[in-house]
């Protein structure tokens, strides 16, 4: 079968490069990769050069999701595979290509219009990574950056684009009230033992992404993460906290786009050969992800934050 084997990269526009540039390093842990004359700047958590690129723009949402194929035959398969379903996919320019570290690259967009770009053959930097603040490292490797969780404008084409076009597979299911009366249904989708790839529903959000997620190798990163968001005076969305489905133990962050950042550890792994989809869980967490306690400042009539697996 063809199809990606996991999410490499992940691109956004963003509005204030330097809030971002902070934030992801001195909070995140990530460090600073190539910084391009277009202005946008690589981030890396691991041996590749660049695992999340902030490219200046006033969007402040997901720029594309980068996913990946094990070689160059693999890709051209997949590329086959899209066009062959009616899906318009377009050969990356050699400078796009030379940007983004890969030796073949091609974009669509998703059902929702989200742009994607497929690759093969990335790039790894000259230099050995090492964060200063996250002594356990980012796990990434076959399982790629971490998850991200997307808005589907239609849950079925989005579903069967992502299982059957690019090769995922339902890891299960959450149907719950992201809000107070608000029930919605999560998708789960793995593209390898990750718990999950991508998660989307179809609920009115205003940006392309509600979170992306990077899972770090030791429960107490996530710790010192939290420490250093709440010094840093970052927004959190949802305190410390465990999913009822993927076991992840973690917090959800603002980031200076206001969407949000799950920074986790723990996440169950999937084996497809004993691996069992019919789950359906009825609540996001287990315990925790709370918003954070109101305080005499803040604004008692304000909605809760939405949080999703
Ligand atoms: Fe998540």
């Amino acid at each position: 079968m063809t199809g990606i084997q996991r999410l490499a990269t992940l691109g956004f526009e963003v509005s204030d490069l330097d809030a971002w540039e902070r934030f992801a390093v001195d909070v995140l842990g990530l460090t600073v990769g190539e910084r391009r004359t277009d202005g946008s700047l690589a981030l890396r958590m691991d041996e590749r050069a660049q695992r999340i690129v902030l490219h200046p723009g006033s969007a402040d949402d997901l720029a594309y999701l980068g996913f990946e194929c094990d070689d160059e035959a693999a890709l051209r398969a997949l590329v086959g595979d899209l066009a062959a379903a009616g899906v318009a996919v377009t050969e990356g320019k050699p400078e796009t290509r030379e940007a983004r570290g890969v030796a073949s690259l091609f974009h669509c967009e998703d059902p929702s219009g989200i742009p994607l770009e497929l690759s093969s053959g990335a790039a790894t930097a000259g230099e050995p990574f090492r964060s200063e603040l996250v002594r356990s490292g980012f796990v990434t490797g076959d399982e790629g950056v971490g998850h991200a969780v997307i808005l589907a404008s239609d849950i079925e084409a989005t579903d069967r684009f992502y299982r059957k076009l690019l090769g995922m597979r339902l890891s299960d299911r959450i149907e719950g009230e992201v809000l107070p009366g608000v029930a919605v249904e999560i998708r789960f989708l793995h593209a390898n033992p990750r718990h999950h790839t991508i998660a989307f529903a179809s609920l009115p959000m205003p940006k392309r992404i509600h979170h992306f997620m990077i899972q770090v190798g030791a429960m107490d990163d996530v710790g010192h993460a939290y420490d250093r968001a709440l010094d840093a005076g970052v927004p959190i969305a949802n305190t410390l906290g465990q999913h009822p489905n993927d076991g992840m133990f973690s917090f959800y962050a603002l980031t200076p786009s206001l969407f949000q950042v799950e920074f986790g550890w723990g996440e169950l792994r999937v084996d497809d050969a004993t691996w069992d989809d019919s789950a359906v869980y009825d609540r996001l967490s287990t315990w925790g992800h709370r918003p954070p306690a109101p305080t005499p400042n803040s604004n008692p009539t304000a909605t809760p934050t939405a949080q999703e697996g």
